[in-house]
């Protein structure tokens, strides 16, 4: 079967709802098991939104090898999302587009982007950033990204509206300068940072400038008003060993605490994520490069990880989401390159 079909054809299959705990949140899982969706009805009731659906791809760790393999997944998972049934209004890119920060590779990146047949905002990974601080990713790709009162000629944190629905994009993976003192390179300051545990930079964070900005971005809306927020690495501690967190995470959400619905959607784990914490549904999404393996952490909701992705199959464990916004909540579904089956998938599952 073609990723094609098996794009279309998950659209026509039968969701079974399973109901989680009163009070938080009620899973969704395929029936013929694709992958996991998941739907927060009770925390999105709204009659002001107006449905839609967007869509979500990251982490293609683009090398400058000439026909890399990661620039073919990249263009499928671009296929996915363009020959879904219902187009979305938008397609989010999570950083790290590039593997190195190198301009070659952030302009091969822009060219296979540019095939996205809807629009698109991105937001900066960690490898996209440390040979340059964003210059050369800000020239490329954030002048296509909405203007909402950043520094002049930065695009790289911002918002917008969206059919009743408030979106808020943020650069999480800002550290203290740890380079000019040990008279770094740009090239040696994206190494140590490029690295999963990276000793010198710290778990990174928004930092001062855009909380500022992000307090006075949430002022103006109302509370009843769903929020939803996108960032490279998750907002809450994962696993901060690995740099799965943001270091003033809890800072943004305290922001994010007046509100009523709050949804944030990551990259950078390169897995199948959830978690609730406060009034936020966190979902972190797969790569189109690798998947990473689950860290030994215990979550409210183990089972919303999909299974460990099979090492011999090479489709395994990558893909793209989308999220289907509605006035009675918010389903998203995984989209895996592999039709990789498990029994917890096909039968659903209680959190
Ligand atoms: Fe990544
Ligand atoms: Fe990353």
């Amino acid at each position: 079967m073609s990723k094609k079909d098996n794009v279309q054809n998950s659209s026509k299959r039968e969701f079974l709802g399973v109901t989680g705990k009163a009070g938080l949140s009620t899973f969704v899982a395929s029936a013929a098991g694709i992958n996991l969706g998941l739907v927060d009805l009770v925390h999105a009731q709204n009659k002001s939104v107006q449905p839609f659906r967007f869509a979500m791809i990251s982490d293609s760790h683009l090398f400058s090898h000439k026909n890399h393999k990661f620039d073919t997944q990249l263009s499928d998972a671009i296929e996915q999302v363009n020959n879904l049934p219902v187009k979305p209004d938008f397609v989010l890119y999570g950083g790290d587009i590039a593997q190195d920060g190198t301009m070659d590779q952030l302009e091969k990146g822009q060219k296979i982007l540019s095939k996205i047949n809807t629009k698109m905002v991105i937001i900066p990974g960690e490898h996209d950033w440390y040979v340059d601080m964003g210059t050369g990713w800000n020239g490329l790709y954030g002048k296509n990204n909405p203007e909402s009162g950043q520094r002049k000629g930065r695009k790289e944190y911002w918002s917008f509206d969206h059919k009743g629905v408030h979106f808020v994009g943020v650069n999480n993976i800002l550290v203290d300068d740890f380079w000019t003192v040990q008279k770094m390179t740009g090239v040696e300051r994206q190494t140590h940072m490029s690295m999963l545990e990276g000793p010198w930079g710290g778990l990174w964070g928004v930092k001062a400038e855009q909380l500022e900005w992000l307090k006075k971005d949430l002022a103006k809306q109302p509370t009843d008003k769903p929020i939803v927020i996108f960032s490279h690495a998750p907002l809450w501690d994962y696993y901060p060993r690995w740099g799965f967190g943001t270091s003033d995470g809890e800072q943004v959400r305290g922001l994010l605490s007046k509100f009523e619905n709050v949804f944030s959607f990551h990259g950078h784990v390169h897995q199948t994520i959830y978690n609730k914490i406060g009034n936020m549904s966190s979902v972190g999404a797969m790569s189109t490069s690798w998947p990473w393996p689950y860290p030994a952490v215990d979550l409210a909701f183990p089972q919303s990880r999909q299974n460990r992705a099979d090492p011999g199959n090479e489709e395994d464990g990558m893909g793209s989401l989308y999220a289907d916004f509605g006035t009675t909540g918010v389903r998203v579904q995984h989209q895996p390159f592999a039709d990789t089956l498990t029994p917890w998938m096909k039968n659903g599952f209680v959190a």
